[in-house]
């Protein structure tokens, strides 16, 4: 199930980031996107446990999706799906026009889910990525000016 991102589940979103990236972000860094107003982070809840999360900002009518991921443990049963699947339905509601994010060129399995999801490669920010160093790939998601897709 997605749900708003809340206070309850930061301890457990940056477990997430610490098993996932090699620059995760830290309990103090997730609380201060809480306080954002543009703030529209959801996580999947499996029972009572956190085990994935997205997050999403929204402004001027862009929608800006900064990370997604799913607990190792939960991988491949359609979690990081729901959660993409939350935040275009999120940037529906909104009236947002698109969503855009920046993925590193050798993560496949996330450019594949991206695709998967409706998303379209835009083009490359070189270096963008540090630890390692790499390039990254933008992607972008449209909405129809009617906003109905
Ligand atoms: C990318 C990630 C979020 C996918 O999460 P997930 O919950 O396993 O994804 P899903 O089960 O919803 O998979 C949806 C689709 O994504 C693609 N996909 C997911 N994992 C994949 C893999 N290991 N190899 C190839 N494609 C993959 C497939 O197209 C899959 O559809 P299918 O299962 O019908 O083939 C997860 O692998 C992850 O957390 N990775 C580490 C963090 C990360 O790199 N995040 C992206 C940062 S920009």
């Amino acid at each position: 199930m997605t749900v708003p991102f809340d206070k309850a589940h930061i301890s457990a979103v940056a477990e997430i980031e610490r098993l996932c990236f090699s620059d995760p972000w830290s309990e103090k860094a997730l609380s201060e996107s809480l306080a954002s107003p543009h703030s529209r982070f959801l996580v999947y809840l499996e029972g009572d446990s956190v085990v994935g999360y997205i997050g999403l900002y929204a402004l001027s009518g862009e929608g800006s999706i900064t990370n997604v991921a799913t607990h190792p443990d939960y991988r491949r049963r359609g979690i990081g799906r729901a959660l993409i699947e939350g935040a275009i339905a999120k940037g529906k509601t909104e009236g947002l026009e698109y969503i855009t994010l920046e993925v590193r060129e050798s993560n496949s399995p996330a450019i594949s889910l991206y695709e998967n999801c409706g998303f379209q490669v835009m083009g490359k920010r070189r270096n963008f990525y540090s630890n390692p160093r790499e390039d990254a790939i933008i992607m972008n998601y449209f909405f129809d000016k009617d906003n109905k897709n």
